[in-house]
């Protein structure tokens, strides 16, 4: 493609560390939609003969057809999928292939490329965020009253509902998709004509090709355009930070799923046995999701350093931009279908919950808020007294709502026999009724507003 000013083929390792088609293969089908509305814009601008546009197109069309039936071949001598796709319509159609480089550039070619695969990557997502929305929204329904523990530090602090809790990843779901729907905004424009660096000569129509591509129109400055990588970075940030949330409700999983909690059994579909240890159930997925999320993050990492120092425009460092794309996409995908199942399937041992929500006097606040709330008492002092209760229902061997009225008159007098309504878990859940709140009311309003906001 480029053999005019060379005497000597490259050497094999030249050829090897230059080539990027082993994974560019992966850009084939944003290749040939490039290349198709670049020729028919060079034919309707009579920069090349209609004719010639139209064969151009039929010849890409077979090209295409080709990959997806046969795959995209290894020639590590076409170096990357560009100059394969021209190859392989040279073979069709001739010399008249040669026609489809006119006013274009590589640079601007897998600049376009990469856009319109990344712009297809973030649609994905948000259909596979939607899908783990919609499988935390329906066990956040069915559990809107169970009682869990909430925890601070992990410990014990104040009851919760499960479904308020699952509810809260359904959050952190919904801001993933507002940051992809972002990125997503923000790259839906068409580097497209900017060529090597500096624009071209040739009349071509920028807005034509933007638009018969999807794109909302031209990008605004040539050399920007050619060595942008925003948008891969900005999917990698997004991506990060959703793949992060998934470690965290995955972790969760792990933990709830040990004996010592024994909050949910994972579904046989989602678990693993030992080869050894004949009762185990490993819960490997939740961990291979905790663990994906640090390669992901490893991808955010890898391509800002490779962007990081690059003097404008091109430089042969941003083919390396593909890879952690990909790979990040990949394993995103995987976790978010991995996560979702294991929601779906979970039972939830909503009795061991309930257990230990009422162990760890996780009540003892709502003890401190009656004394404020009943007997006027200021908070600080309330708190001291409802210490003094908790140590001795401890030292009792009870919980606090089986700690005798007498016991607790002994510690503070102004308490009576109307604490042990609030005393109980489910009092406590039901009175917290502030908006964001864990009250089974609250959880169910909530539901209702995503479900109205959600696909
Ligand atoms: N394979 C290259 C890449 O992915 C295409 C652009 C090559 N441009 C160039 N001037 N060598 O970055």
């Amino acid at each position: 493609m480029w053999g005019g000013r060379f005497s000597e083929g490259p050497a094999a390792v030249m050829r090897e560390i230059n080539a990027s088609l082993p994974f560019d293969k992966r850009l084939w089908r944003h290749d040939v939609a490039g290349s198709r509305a670049h020729a028919a814009m060079l034919g309707a601008r009579g920069i090349i003969a209609p004719a010639d546009a139209a064969e151009i197109d039929r010849g890409l069309a077979d090209v295409a057809a080709d990959y997806d039936a046969n795959g995209v071949p290894d020639d590590l001598a076409l170096e990357d999928i560009h100059m394969l796709t021209e190859a392989r319509l040279a073979d069709r159609i001739g010399a008249v292939a040669g026609r489809l480089h006119t006013a274009r550039s590589r640079n601007d070619q897998v600049a376009t490329d990469f856009r319109l695969w990344v712009r297809d990557a973030v649609d994905e997502v948000l259909g596979a965020l939607g899908q783990f929305q919609a499988a935390l929204l329906a066990r956040a329904e069915e559990h809107a009253d169970s009682v869990m523990p909430g925890f601070t530090h992990l410990q014990s602090a104040q009851p919760v509902t499960l479904g308020h809790h699952l509810m809260a990843y359904h959050e952190m779901a919904a801001r993933d998709a507002s940051r992809f729907s972002d990125a997503r905004a923000r790259m839906n424009r068409c580097p497209l004509g900017s060529a090597a660096l500096a624009g071209t000569g040739f009349p071509i129509d920028r807005d034509a090709t933007a638009a018969a591509l999807g794109f909302d129109g031209p990008t605004l400055n040539s050399l920007d355009s050619v060595s942008d990588r925003d948008f891969a970075l900005d999917y990698l940030g997004a991506a990060t930070q959703c793949a992060l949330h998934l470690s965290r409700l995955a972790e969760e999983f792990v933990l709830w799923a040990s004996q010592p909690f024994g909050f949910i059994s994972l579904s046989d579909r989602w678990s693993t046995g030992s080869s050894i240890m004949p009762q185990k159930r490993n819960p490997d997925a939740a961990e291979l999701v905790r663990g994906h999320s640090g390669r992901i993050a490893g991808c955010l990492v890898a391509l800002t350093v490779t962007m990081k120092g690059l003097p404008l425009a091109y430089s042969k460092d941003m083919q390396d931009d593909k890879p952690p794309v990909f790979e990040a996409h990949d394993l995103l995908g995987l976790s978010l279908a991995a996560m979702t199942g294991m929601v779906e399937s979970a039972t939830f041992r909503t009795d061991r919950m309930r257990a230990v929500a009422e162990s760890g006097y996780a009540t003892a606040t709502d003890l401190a808020d009656w004394l404020v709330r009943e007997a006027g008492v200021p908070f600080r002092e309330a708190h001291h007294t409802t210490g003094r209760a908790v140590a001795r229902a401890e030292a009792l061997g009870v919980m606090l709502h089986e700690l005798p009225l007498l016991e607790l008159q002994a510690i503070d007098a102004r308490i009576t026999a109307r604490v042990y309504d609030v005393l109980s878990v489910d009092a406590s859940v039901a009175s917290r009724t502030s908006f964001g709140g864990t009250a089974p009311a609250r959880v169910r309003a909530a539901i209702a507003a995503a479900r109205g906001t959600c696909r």
